[in-house]
């Protein structure tokens, strides 16, 4: 977001004008930001055969999918309806990662039957996997690192509580049914959590990754999962993503050339890609002086976005009907009967009712976490492309609300 003619900006395509056409509360994505970050991993890791495989939940919208497509990155799925969107997208199936948690095996048949590689993430699926497929299917495995890192409690997910992986302490139990079932097992994955800031951390991941690839024989990728932290506030420290490049791809060659092939390194970011090519259009509807504080009620909230709200994340908010005058601090919250504060304390530009303020880092977790909570409808998104927008999802209407409720006659 710059400003240009007077306006706040992207792509020389004037916000206050997309808030007009579009009304708000409107997503805005920054197409060209996100091949910006898709050039920009691809160029830390520039040495290695390296493959991106964006993390579909982040920010699931087709067109961005498309996009992503274009710019030649892969996709990590959740669900086997990611999947079936990422298909819908125009991704093969060999370029889809399936990483479930928690799912029952019908939902890994479905995806092994669309031919999607899957990332076993528990022992009784491993099994499972053995008894139904054999060494007919190739697979990944998920390790649980044990490594203690990301922003929160909440987005940390390496460590040794967390449900996600098989624990690196059963590797003896993962390669007897390895062994039993001559289970194809052509990749590793870890991934610590989100807000990874350190490239240390990923250097950890990689040993634990190498130490457990010696025990396999036919691997064809190793995959580090995603994580790296973006900027949230003015002067955050950010993951320098040309020193993980540089060391992890040090340390990955290295390996390479113990191992004996050229393997693969995959990466699956979601913030990374997006988080900053996304912003949150919202309409101050009312400013509401209290005793303690002023508040700003938007027409918008935790429906919409629930970052600040699940996370306590900071995101940055920007009056971008004011360029000039005097700043006053405002609590910015949601129109939602929750206390759905966005963001607290923060000095705007003076706010007026119908001011539109744009909340920044809204690309990654903001849509695909929004919900009909109070019956509100989702908002729409647009895409900026090459100084262009697009309507990539409308708005919904009532309609979209009952759409799958039934009436019995009381
Ligand atoms: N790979 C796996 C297996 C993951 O579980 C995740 C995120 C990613 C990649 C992408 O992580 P990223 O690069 O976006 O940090 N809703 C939370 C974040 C939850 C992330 C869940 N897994 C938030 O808004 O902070």
């Amino acid at each position: 977001m710059e400003i240009k003619n007077q306006q706040y900006s992207i792509q020389g395509i004037s916000l206050l004008d997309l808030a007009r056409k579009y009304d708000t509360p409107v997503y805005i994505y920054d197409g060209q930001k996100i091949l910006q970050q898709v050039a920009a991993l691809k160029n830390a890791f520039s040495t290695v055969n390296m493959k991106i495989k964006y993390a579909t939940k982040a920010l699931s919208n087709i067109s961005i999918l498309q996009l992503m497509r274009k710019a030649g990155t892969g996709v990590d799925a959740v669900s086997i309806e990611e999947v079936k969107i990422c298909l819908h997208a125009g991704f093969l199936p060999s370029d889809i990662m399936f990483t479930p948690n928690c799912v029952d095996f019908e939902e890994i048949k479905a995806a092994v039957d669309l031919g999607v590689m899957v990332n076993v993430d528990n022992i009784p699926m491993l099994e499972h996997f053995g008894t139904e497929y054999g060494n007919s299917v190739p697979i990944c495995i998920r390790l649980n690192p044990h490594i203690l890192a990301g922003g929160n409690s909440k987005i940390s997910v390496g460590h040794i509580d967390s449900k996600f992986g098989i624990s690196i302490l059963q590797l003896k139990h993962v390669l007897k049914i390895v062994q039993a079932y001559e289970l194809n097992v052509v990749g590793l994955h870890v991934h610590t959590g989100s807000d990874i800031l350190d490239a240390e951390v990923f250097l950890k991941g990689a040993e634990i990754l190498f130490d457990a690839a010696r025990e396999f024989a036919h691997l064809e990728f190793l995959d580090f999962g995603g994580g790296f932290k973006v900027g949230y506030k003015e002067g955050d420290i950010t993951t320098d993503i040309a020193e993980v490049g540089k060391k992890v791809s040090l340390a990955f060659k290295e390996f390479c050339k113990e191992y004996g092939k050229e393997l693969e390194i995959w990466f699956e970011p979601g913030k990374f890609l997006v988080s900053e090519c996304g912003y949150l259009l919202v309409k101050a509807n009312v400013v509401k002086p209290t005793p303690a504080t002023t508040f700003v009620g938007v027409d918008s909230g935790l429906n919409h976005l629930l970052r600040p709200m699940m996370y306590d994340a900071y995101h940055g908010v920007v009056n971008i009907s004011k360029l000039d005058g005097p700043e006053r601090v405002y609590t910015i919250v949601g129109y939602i009967c929750e206390t759905d504060t966005i963001a607290a304390d923060r000095k705007l530009k003076e706010v007026k009712e119908g001011d539109i303020l744009a909340i920044k880092n809204a690309g990654a977790y903001g849509y695909s976490m929004a919900s009909n909570y109070n019956s509100r409808f989702r908002p729409a998104e647009v895409l900026l492309l090459d100084g262009k927008d697009h309507l990539i999802r409308r708005r919904e209407k009532f309609e979209d609300l009952l759409r799958n409720q039934e009436s019995i006659n009381l």
